[in-house]
């Protein structure tokens, strides 16, 4: 059969970001920003850059900015160019044109699954992109990529991994796998966030996904799963026993900016890569510690 690539990418945008509290209070956490744009907008950029043409937001109550955020500001758009800022006014009119944009509303959060069910109108039976907008995804090509390439050779869904300490197993779902070509597995199993006593791997599950559109279907099937959320590993667990599933480890670096330490550390990493930015990060380190880095 002919391979088709993916077109289409889902965000599960409705957590609560807690972790940040109380920036979250009023600001969705996929809007905090990472320089000079929202986290979203980075892996909108991943998925654009991958082919995706159409973007689907699974989104939650109190998440009307990053709505704005992809359409147009007329007024301020106006304004920069009448004001000499044609260049910002052109960067501005761009975001909206990146692709075409969805929005469908997840009540209430009930787990990455529940999330990711809400999109099946959207993707109907077409294989999808699934992006974690936490991790943001410094690599080229891109992750997202990356998976289609291995599905293009092996067929079926693809996972993102990368190999984590054993005793921070609980923080992902883990792979049973057997790996077919160097960096790529055959999933035989996965468990979510398991105890590193009973993790099968030390093969972690990454915030990029190509899924296969029967995901849906054992979406439905599953119960709740660990924290008594509908877990998508566990929906995968299922799939896995009439369709293959592969993972990946990919090329490239990850910025977890789901926790504070890894958004400070994504800030500065981001920060380093620009000569005005690094100069000032040098300069403020040796004002705060008498010491030149
Ligand atoms: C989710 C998934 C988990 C995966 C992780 C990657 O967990 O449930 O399997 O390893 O994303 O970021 P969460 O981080 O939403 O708790």
């Amino acid at each position: 059969m002919e391979f088709r690539h993916i077109k289409k990418a889902v965000f599960p945008v409705a957590g609560l970001g807690t972790r940040f509290l109380p920036l979250t209070k009023d600001i969705p956490k996929e809007m905090m920003p990472l320089i000079d744009r929202p986290l979203i907008h980075y892996g909108v950029d991943e998925a654009v850059a991958s082919g995706c043409s159409e973007i689907v937001f699974v989104t939650g109550t109190g998440k009307e900015t990053i709505h704005q955020y992809f359409q147009h500001s007329k007024d301020l758009e106006v304004h920069l160019e009448q004001t000499g800022k044609k260049d910002l006014a052109e960067q501005l009119k761009k975001i909206p044109e990146l692709a075409v944009f969805y929005y469908t509303l997840q009540e209430k959060p009930m787990g990455l699954g529940h999330a990711v069910l809400c999109a099946e109108e959207f993707c109907r039976n077409e294989y999808f992109g699934l992006l974690l907008p936490d991790d943001v995804m410094l690599a080229d090509p891109t992750v997202l990529s990356q998976l289609e390439s291995v599905r293009k050779e092996y067929g079926g869904s693809v996972l993102s991994l990368e190999e984590v300490d054993h005793e921070d197993t609980s923080r992902y779902g883990i792979v049973d796998a057997e790996e077919v070509e160097p960096g790529v597995y055959r999933v035989k199993g996965l468990v979510e966030k398991p105890d590193p006593k009973e993790a099968p791997s030390n093969l972690a599950i990454m915030g990029r996904y190509v899924l296969s559109p029967s995901i849906f279907r054992h979406l439905k099937g599953i119960a709740r799963g660990r924290g008594g959320e509908y877990q998508l590993t566990d929906a995968i667990a299922s799939m896995l026993r009439e369709e293959p599933v592969y993972a990946l480890i990919y090329k490239g670096r990850r910025l977890d900016c789901g926790v504070r330490e890894g958004w400070i550390k994504a800030t500065v990493t981001m920060a380093m890569r620009d000569p005005d930015l690094k100069k000032i990060i040098m300069d403020t380190v040796w004002k705060e510690t008498g010491k030149k880095l």
